[in-house]
């Protein structure tokens, strides 16, 4: 993990589609920012410990600016909220240094890139990366109306406007996302990207697998999900310290763990961002994150302990 924490100002920020707020964050001296690559996000530390990721959406190019877009989210457990009334033009703030969990495959011979809603910030740098490396790819963008999404403009006017495709659910039917004709059946060197809410993800990524994709072809960034910290007890036991901890029916692993004085970098808390990953050395762990692939869940030999429980009485993990 970087733990580089970078100082940086809100330059621009503007209002776009509903209740999206897209954010200009620079050097506050205008030195250049730490070259970012497509896919990348940051972690926003919006105080009172409050950390939340986002996808930074500009072109990786331009070394001058970070570019967020953050839709306001009322159920959320504050991140979104924060960051639209928090982050006014000139505010300082800190982030990490960017980390990519979400990079684009280097020996694609043509990407596909979806994103549903606010999944399209992602999709732009990697549009604009692609673009630049003259490698062929189209970009699906699916939202509820033209009213209610952001970006247009920029995805009208930008150099690969020809390569996207808008599908909004309140027009025409022949406008609509034709996922079986978009995905094809798989080819080689042909790699799925696909960001957005739970249930879109879940539909594109399962029609991708119908279609022939493998699992590592299709790369996916979720950005919300629900973490379910329901079923029994299990003990946990820290390899390295000897400790041992039971963790009690809807508290998570990360609590538990805390509760003895182990402490375990987090940053999501969703199963999201990998940040919390662990080693596991015994046990059968019940994995509810949507950070590891299937491969790696079969292996049962990591663990994200912010949101994964255990099928086994007893977890022994490598900390
Ligand atoms: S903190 Fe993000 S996956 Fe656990």
């Amino acid at each position: 993990m970087n733990d580089q924490m970078l100082n940086v100002v809100v330059r621009k920020r503007h209002e776009q589609g509903a209740g999206v707020v897209v954010l200009d964050l620079s050097d506050p001296a205008g030195l250049p920012l730490p070259v970012f690559e497509a896919g990348a996000h940051v972690d926003i530390h919006l105080g009172g410990g409050l950390v939340r990721q986002y996808s930074l959406c500009s072109n990786p190019a331009d070394p001058q600016v970070y570019r967020l877009g953050v839709l306001k989210d009322p159920a959320s457990r504050g991140g979104s909220v924060a960051v639209h009334e928090q982050l006014l033009e000139g505010r300082e703030v800190q982030i990490s240094a960017p980390r990519n969990l979400f990079p684009l495959a280097a020996d694609a011979r043509r990407s596909i890139l979806i994103g549903g809603g606010i999944g399209i910030t992602p999709m732009l740098a990697m549009a604009y990366t692609l673009q630049a490396r003259d490698s062929e790819f189209e970009l699906h963008y699916c939202g509820r109306s033209r009213n209610h999404s952001a970006f247009l403009e920029e995805l009208k006017s930008a150099d690969f406007a020809n390569c996207v495709r808008t599908h909004f659910d309140d027009e025409a039917p022949e406008q609509k996302l034709d996922l079986p004709a978009v995905l094809g059946q798989a080819e080689q060197g042909v790699h799925l990207y696909v960001c957005g809410p739970a249930g879109f993800m879940d539909w594109v990524i399962s029609e991708a697998a119908k279609a022939g994709y493998s699992d590592d072809h299709i790369h996916r960034e979720y950005f919300q999900v629900e973490v379910d910290n329901s079923g029994a007890g299990f003990e946990v036991v820290a390899a390295r310290s000897g400790k041992s901890v039971q963790v009690a029916e809807g508290q998570t692993i990360l609590d538990a763990l805390a509760g003895v004085g182990i402490k375990i970098d987090i940053s999501c808390e969703q199963g999201v961002c990998g940040t919390c990953l662990c080693d596991v050395l015994e046990g059968e762990p019940d994995h509810r994150d949507v950070y590891l692939t299937d491969d790696e869940k079969a292996a049962n030999d990591q663990i994200l302990v912010c949101c994964s429980r255990a099928k086994s009485i007893k977890l022994v993990l490598d900390i």
